[in-house]
């Protein structure tokens, strides 16, 4: 079984699927986090691996960066593998002045000003909710793990804001301000795993703020980093 984009046979998929944006990042976990792992996709450089995580047959799939690059490999990991969970880990720019670098948010539904849902189903939506079921696990791990989750809802943007000429009037085009966190892909994914009857969810460590200029180190991001993969890969478990 190939896709124009994912070279990968049927089996070497598992129905259980992480995704980080940056195929470097699916290398790192499968690496430090999964046992008997093999690369099973590398087209263009989009890796793939398959491992066990405590016995567990799990995927990490990178889905590049931007709705576009999401929506194919998520459309194609879920018709053509028949992949049944996605969890997108990934990063962040904080929207909220209560959200600090290196928090962990667990975004319950997507706000976006995209045209995939009309181009693909001609569909008129804005908003698009996560999987409950998949975020009641994953509260649940987070609690067992002694992780401070924040949870509520995220926008996915066209644009990396940070290079917008006018952040005042990008920020002004969202307007529920109870959204914590910002990033490219998570509202294409969110939109597929409904439409194609899947679960999934996106986990999302900030990275940027607006409220905070301070650098953080690479030891800081990869401890922050690593706290959310492990409650991804443990929530995977809690079945
Ligand atoms: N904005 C959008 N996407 C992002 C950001 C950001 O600041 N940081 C990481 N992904």
């Amino acid at each position: 079984m190939k896709t124009p984009h994912i070279e990968s046979e049927d089996y070497e998929i598992a129905p259980l699927v992480l995704m980080p944006g940056d195929p470097l990042r699916a290398k790192y976990i499968a690496e430090n986090f999964l046992d008997d792992y093999r690369l099973v996709n590398d087209v263009r450089n989009m890796y793939f691996y398959t491992g066990y995580y405590k016995g567990v047959k799990v995927t990490i799939a990178s889905s590049g960066m931007g709705i576009p690059s999401m929506g194919i490999y998520a459309y194609e990991l879920i018709n053509y593998y028949n992949v049944k969970k996605i969890i997108r880990i990934g990063t962040c720019g904080s929207f909220n002045e209560n959200i600090k670098l290196q928090d962990v948010i667990l975004s319950t539904g997507s706000y976006s000003y995209t045209y995939f849902p009309k181009l693909l189903d001609n569909t008129d939506i804005n908003y698009i909710e996560s999987n409950k079921s998949l975020n009641d696990k994953i509260t649940k791990t987070s609690k067992d793990l002694n992780i401070d989750l924040k949870i509520g809802k995220t926008i996915t943007s066209d644009v990396f804001d940070l290079y917008c000429d006018d952040m005042a009037t990008f920020r002004s085009n969202f307007t529920d301000k109870s959204c914590l966190g910002l990033e490219m892909e998570a509202f294409a994914l969110f939109f597929l795993a409904k439409k194609f009857n899947v679960e999934a969810t996106a986990l999302m460590t900030v990275v940027d703020s607006l409220f905070d200029k301070r650098e953080i180190s690479s030891d800081e991001r990869e401890k922050g980093l690593n706290e959310m993969i492990v409650l991804a890969l443990e929530s995977l478990l809690n079945e």
